[in-house]
């Protein structure tokens, strides 16, 4: 673009300078591309933008086709999909033409504005070398100078184009970036942390949904060490509550502290070191077993690992075709719903953290599993603090006390058995489980004293 500009100012002022008046014809002759030029880039941002826009959304119908090909298949909407796809692409085929076409125009233009000014120079030029007032040589030196502008002239379309897209790119991109984040942490560190949390007249509403509070002036208090259940209905906002621990959303109101400093001033790497979630729809990387394992704590030694494997009854692992070094998440291995969430347990428990959250994590697993993750989890829990959100009767069992999330509110906390006596919503949640219980025949095939 420089070099264009250069050229064409001083071959302009050059021309000019030989013969005024076909130089002023050459002069004249850049208003009109300087003008076009400008028309040119309002409406190319605006459609080149578009064009990226709509190959992004054509790159998300194509992942999510490909992602979610199993759902899609056995709702048999394979035509439906693919019929959107097609819409997508078409939209995106008109954009594309559309901006094609716009280029079309402003080159073509480009290329016949210089030409059309060669002309007439030749004309006037040839009647001034008639006159007398202009020699051949000069009108050939004038001629030679000026075809030497029409490379640079014609290939601005080029690069204006270039340079227009290049900015809507990177104005893509600079959105993200300049996304200011939301949740930034203080600079406390908790020296010796002991893991008492509390929740004090806590309230909660995501951006978008302000008027509608999921959690709304919440108390809890967990003392270091214990455990507590959090039961609830679904929606209810049990993963809302253990994700403000780690402060993967901040409270709205109230506040969260961790040893009695609130959440918000501590180093943001430190708190997430101290508490560790394991979520109910557990992530995995297309890493190796071992790689997922120790996200949280790089330097874990091998029995450090396998205690943790032992504990979510993972060994499954070494099984494996390479053991720790095979490949799983979702270029690798496939595993099942149970033994993603036990690899995810076993990654939050190795980190060793003062806060272990478990969100649902024990819902996948069968009851004998479910049963042995627990025994070992219990000798984990004995002096970790623990919030783990259960929906049976087997897993609350777990803990030292049972916290009941109602309404965005904990409206009781006390014993299991308390609770089932006394509280008739609690016992609606629990019912499946409560009932089969005391009977035992719940227990029939899982060997006594197996985790021993
Ligand atoms: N990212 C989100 N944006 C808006 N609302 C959400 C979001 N995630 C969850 N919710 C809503 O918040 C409420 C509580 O969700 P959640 O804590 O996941 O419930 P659960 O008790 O089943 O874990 C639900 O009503 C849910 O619809
Ligand atoms: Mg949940």
């Amino acid at each position: 673009l420089l070099i264009n500009v250069v050229q064409l100012t001083a071959t302009t002022v050059v021309l000019l300078h030989m013969y005024w008046p076909l130089g002023l014809v050459v002069a004249a002759a850049s208003a009109p591309i300087v003008w076009l030029s400008m028309r040119f880039e309002k409406r190319y941002v605006v459609i080149s933008r578009r064009v990226q826009d709509e190959q992004g959304d054509l790159a998300t119908y194509a992942e999510e086709g490909a992602v979610g090909i199993r759902v899609i298949k056995s709702f048999g909407r394979s035509e439906h999909v693919s019929a959107g796809y097609e819409r997508a692409a078409d939209r995106l085929h008109a954009t594309s033409m559309e901006k094609v076409r716009l280029s079309a125009r402003f080159w073509t233009f480009l290329e016949v504005i210089p030409n059309v000014a060669v002309v007439i120079v030749l004309a006037l030029g040839a009647y001034g070398v008639g006159r007398g007032s202009l020699t051949p040589g000069e009108l050939v030196a004038f001629i030679t100078l000026l075809l030497s502008l029409v490379w640079p002239v014609s290939s601005l379309g080029v690069i204006l184009a270039m340079a227009q897209e290049a900015m809507t790119a990177s104005a893509r991109i600079l959105e993200i970036f300049d996304t200011e984040p939301s949740i930034v942490g203080g600079d406390r560190r908790i020296d010796a942390p002991r893991g008492h949390v509390r929740f004090e007249a806590v309230d909660f509403a995501f951006p978008d949904t302000p008027d509608t509070p999921v959690l709304a002036g919440l108390d809890l208090d967990i003392a270091p060490g214990e455990t507590v259940a959090l039961v609830g209905a679904t929606g209810s906002g049990k993963t809302v509550l253990t994700a403000l621990v780690p402060r993967l959303w901040d409270v709205t109101g109230g506040r969260v502290t961790l040893d009695g400093v609130d959440v918000r001033e501590l180093e943001l790497e430190h708190l997430r070191s101290l508490v560790a979630t394991a979520f109910e729809d557990p992530t995995l990387f297309s890493m190796s077993a071992r790689e997922n394992l120790t996200l949280g704590r790089a330097d874990a030694t091998d029995a450090e690992i396998d205690e943790a494997l032992q504990i979510a009854q993972a060994q499954f692992v070494h099984d494996l075709p390479w053991g720790l070094d095979t490949r799983i998440g979702e270029q690798g291995m496939a595993l099942s719903g149970g033994q993603r969430q036990r690899l995810a347990l076993a990654r939050a428990v190795l980190t060793r953290p003062t806060v272990l959250v478990l969100d649902d994590t024990l819902s996948a697993l069968d009851v004998h599993t479910e049963k042995l993750v627990e025994e070992a989890l219990r000798r984990v829990l004995a002096d970790t603090t623990g919030i783990v959100v259960a929906h049976r009767a087997s897993t609350v069992l777990l803990a030292d006390k049972v916290a009941l999330l109602q309404g965005g509110r904990i409206t009781h906390v006390d014993q299991h058995s308390e609770l089932l006596a006394t509280v008739p919503a609690y016992r609606e949640l629990l019912a499946a489980e409560a009932e089969p219980d005391p009977s035992g025949p719940s227990g029939t095939g899982v060997p006594e004293g197996v985790s021993a």
